[in-house]
């Protein structure tokens, strides 16, 4: 997170000060930096720069306007996985022929928008809906061009609720499956098969498993000899949470992508969402009340589950920061805990931390990608802002929800 640094033992992000935003902004709220997100985007971009990729930004990633919105007039396309999603995009000013679409439930008033928008491609994940698209394609009497997502029995490698691509996971459709349904094309009229796509899980650590997914897909593609203009890669690039995590060797990998973009003779696409965006947010939360336990004090923050989903789901661990630093340690193991009535509100535990007390601000650390996109109005909570740093400007860039409009409905 090199944009968010300590500075005389105070937490900054470019060159503001956090505290000084936190005074003036009522916590929890999301923060990010603008120029991390324009660095990351960069940075991805010329490690494949001699792959020279369509990338689509995984929208689920963070869907804030504003960010998207960067993120196009940086050159990224979008990946959508819903309707909302998609007219999102198009808000956000991306061009419908950088915009692909995912999702194994896509239903028929979702396919008709991406339709009528002409988006670059529709990724299928089932003979179903391929049928569905041929259907509503004779009904208007057009082609529509289709990507099918291959499920490749490939493990990830990576934490089990975000694996994608086995055999036991609902997502593409497996390589048996589409040669039998690849050989009977003929009989889809209005179906053209532009591409096929993988995504096999996120934040992954190794590149063994990309390596392994290329095998399979130079395989089937080769087997079936299809002609393709794309193939799509999909995203998962994973980023350092903590210290002991290391990143796979995404340079090595660019170069098995350039030979075999070379090989097929096709273009590829990525979906990359927390690579780009994951270590650009903070979420700032005040601490509300310090409860002594009997085996350890809980630190009770006002941000919640609600706001910060990704501990409670996935059992992982992000470290909270202290805004302003002190050399002193307290004594005990502490937890940090939010306010929500479940167990599983809980964000990180410390054997040891410095000494803090009510009133003083922390933050997540990289809570940038899956922060704000999975919150929630879980005990009727209004969604928190979001700010922006922007060229030393401070901008919001959602207001917190109005709590008199969220207790109407
Ligand atoms: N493409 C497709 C089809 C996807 O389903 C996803 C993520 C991506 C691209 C982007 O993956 P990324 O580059 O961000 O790893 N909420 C979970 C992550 C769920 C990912 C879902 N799909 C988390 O917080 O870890």
């Amino acid at each position: 997170m090199s944009h968010f640094k300590y500075f005389k033992k105070k937490l900054f992000i470019e060159n503001t000060s956090v505290l000084n935003i936190a005074k003036k902004i009522k916590t929890p709220f999301y923060l990010y930096s603008g120029k991390q997100i324009e660095k990351n985007y960069i940075n991805f971009a010329k490690i494949f720069k001699h792959v020279n990729p369509l990338i689509c930004f995984a929208a689920k990633a963070n869907t804030n306007l504003t960010i998207m919105r960067m993120l196009g007039k940086l050159g990224s396309g979008a990946d959508v996985v819903s309707g909302g999603e998609l007219l999102k995009a198009l808000k956000a000013g991306i061009k419908p022929s950088k915009i692909v679409f995912s999702g194994v439930g896509k239903t028929e008033d979702e396919l008709k928008l991406a339709i009528k928008n002409e988006i670059l491609l529709i990724n299928v994940e089932s003979e179903s809906e391929a049928i569905l698209i041929n259907k509503i394609g004779k009904k208007i009497n057009k082609i529509i061009s289709i990507g099918f997502r291959i499920n490749p029995n490939v493990d990830a490698k990576t934490h089990k609720k975000i694996s994608t691509g086995k055999a036991e996971n609902k997502f593409g459709i497996s390589i048996t499956n589409f040669s039998s349904f690849y050989k009977s094309i003929e009989q889809y009229k209005y179906l053209k098969i532009n591409a096929v796509s993988v995504h096999i899980g996120s934040q992954i650590l190794s590149d063994t498993p990309y390596k392994k997914t290329l095998d399979v897909l130079s395989k089937v593609i080769n087997d079936l000899n299809i002609k393709l203009k794309y193939v799509d890669l999909g995203g998962g690039f994973g980023i350092k949470y903590n210290k002991k995590d290391k990143l796979a060797n995404l340079n090595n990998y660019a170069k098995l992508v350039s030979d075999f973009k070379k090989k097929l003779n096709c273009d590829i696409i990525f979906e990359p969402g927390r690579s780009l965006v994951g270590d650009t947010g903070i979420l700032v939360s005040k601490i509300q009340y310090i409860k002594k336990g009997l085996r350890k004090n809980f630190i009770i923050i006002d941000a919640g589950m609600n706001d910060f989903m990704r501990t409670a789901l996935y059992d992982v661990s992000h470290d909270i920061v202290p805004v302003i630093k002190t050399d002193k340690k307290s004594q005990n193991s502490v937890e940090f805990v939010g306010p929500i009535c479940e167990t599983t509100c809980k964000f990180v535990q410390y054997k040891k931390y410095q000494k803090i007390k009510e009133g003083d601000f922390v933050a997540i650390t990289n809570a940038g990608a899956y922060g704000s996109s999975l919150s929630s109005n879980y005990n009727t909570k209004p969604l928190i802002a979001e700010v922006l740093t922007s060229k030393n400007n401070l901008k919001i860039i959602r207001k917190k929800q109005d709590l008199l409009k969220l207790i109407n409905s």
